[in-house]
């Protein structure tokens, strides 16, 4: 991909792959967009499907599948018990990292953290990670544990030249460490790229420093690898001391550097499920009980076997650079394009998926009244583009019922693999361009029914004011009858 120039020296992502399945998409018209947005309480995930043009909530389980992955589904071993299915994807698993004998399935990825926080976290524990992402902390704040961030600075500056935004700040890990004791600490987590953040990638020499400390204080150390095959890619790219080395060299070094690897299939390996490779036995065996209790028999875990047989290849094309690719740099390009016409996005740009700044973006919207939820329910009043909130609406509430105000305030615009075209990201680029010039009219929401766990899944909103009915009227002022 990297390697295509272009005569007019135009820079353009170019796909190294082409469509062969389509489906037909349906852009309703503003005023009735307004209608559905608030049918769906201004939460952008109470929105159906059939209403988005363009959906970029998320690149979990919607990534679109190679034909290699179809046909491999077809010759999936169906059995409760010992299928070759499982058997084909564990090994692949042995694979790509080295050193990892031991595979436990899990039908997703949060089911992989349930498992770690249900098998090692007691009340009073500490978990330092470079980020939390929500449903790794709900997991270990159930066990009776606590999440320590310990990102750069670097990483929650919204914009700056830093390749590794999700770099662990080493001297503040081995801080807490002292602090709090390793006999307290039940294992580091690195999430590699960073979700909350940006999608931000982590460097292997962070990496390295990080395990080199794990070690000095006998800790286990995890990689969350959901969102491995976005780092993998900015390591290659960005990593001068990794230039020369292939995917599954960077790959298997990463490997080396851990104890336990947990990932969600939904994101790595382009299709649905999920997994736990594991380096020592014991440990095996600690968390295997664990599987058929929640998930399923130990060579299924939840996960149907047309789905692993579509993980198995999926995974071997996530060493593909060709492939891995395609995500990061349709998200640059979209990113940079943004910039280019003065909208705030996150820089430099991170995997996973495009995001704007609503703090700078909706100054006048205060804090407490979500700028960034705002930005996503008018975003699909705008153009018909579901985005997903990642701010403070994404935050539990403290347990006096104050707000948790987020670091970052960011509508994610995520990027399915392989799913749009470079027209489609235009247009995304077009009406997120139009919404920041009549970004006065954004006003902000207030919760009618709010849960108190995971409230960004079910919680129902609305505008504070009339601000929807005066962006619709602009909309219409300035396109005329398009939709
Ligand atoms: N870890 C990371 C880094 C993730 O991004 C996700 C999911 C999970 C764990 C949980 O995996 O969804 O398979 O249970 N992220 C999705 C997203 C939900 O939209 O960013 P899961």
């Amino acid at each position: 991909m990297a390697k295509v120039k272009f005569f007019s020296g135009k820079s353009l992502p170019l796909e190294m792959h082409k469509v062969r399945i389509v489906q037909k998409l349906f852009l309703p018209p503003v005023e009735e967009r307004a209608r559905l947005m608030n049918e769906a309480g201004n939460n952008t995930f109470l929105l159906q499907n059939r209403d988005i043009f363009m959906d970029m909530l998320t690149d979990s389980g919607v990534n679109a599948m190679s034909d290699l992955q179809q046909a491999a589904m077809l010759r999936a071993d169906d059995s409760y018990a010992g299928s070759e299915t499982f058997n084909r994807m564990s090994a692949k698993v042995r694979e790509i990292f080295p050193g990892f004998p031991y595979f436990l399935p899990v039908h997703q990825g949060r089911a992989a953290e349930n498992i770690l926080a249900s098998a090692y976290v007691k009340p009073g524990d500490v978990v330092p990670m470079n980020f939390h992402f929500t449903t790794t902390k709900a997991h270990i704040t159930r066990m009776g544990g606590r999440v320590e961030e310990l990102i750069i600075k670097e990483g929650l500056e919204p914009v700056n030249d830093c390749p590794f935004k999700g770099n662990f700040d080493i001297p503040r890990l081995e801080a807490l460490i002292q602090e709090v004791g390793p006999e307290h600490i039940p294992f580091v987590r690195i999430e590699a790229g960073t979700n909350l953040v940006g999608g931000q990638p982590l460097s292997l020499e962070n990496m390295r420093a990080v395990s080199a400390l794990c070690k000095q204080y006998g800790l286990r150390l995890v990689l969350d690898a959901s969102l491995l095959q976005d780092n993998l890619y900015f390591i290659k790219q960005r990593e001068a001391a990794c230039k020369e080395m292939t995917i599954r060299e960077i790959t298997a070094e990463i490997a080396s550097l851990m104890d336990i690897i947990y990932f969600s299939a939904r994101k790595l390996g382009f299709a649905r499920g999920g997994g736990i490779a594991i380096r020592e036995k014991a440990e095996e065996l600690h968390m295997k009980e664990f599987i058929p209790l929640y998930e399923g028999f130990l060579t299924y875990g939840g996960m149907s076997v047309r789905e692993m047989e579509a993980i198995t290849v999926g995974l071997d094309e996530s060493m593909d650079e060709d492939i891995i690719s395609q995500g990061p740099q349709f998200i640059a390009y979209m990113a940079e394009e943004l910039h280019k016409r003065g909208v705030p996005v996150i820089l430099p740009a991170g995997g996973l998926g495009c995001h704007l700044n609503a703090t700078e973006i909706l100054p006048h919207v205060p804090h407490e009244q979500y700028p960034a939820g705002a930005l996503a329910a008018a975003l699909y009043i705008a153009g018909g583009v579901r985005g997903m909130e990642r701010g403070t609406l994404s935050e539990q509430r403290n347990e006096d019922g104050s707000e948790r105000f987020a670091e970052l305030e960011l509508l994610r615009l995520a990027m399915p693999r392989r799913v749009y075209t470079l027209s489609q990201v235009e247009y995304a680029i077009d009406r997120v361009e139009w919404l920041y010039k009549n970004r006065h009219l954004v006003g902000g929401l207030k919760f009618v029914d709010e849960p108190k766990v995971l409230r960004f899944f079910f919680g129902r909103l609305e505008p504070i004011g009339d601000w929807q009915e005066k962006l619709v009227a602009k909309f219409r002022e300035d396109f005329g009858d398009s939709l």
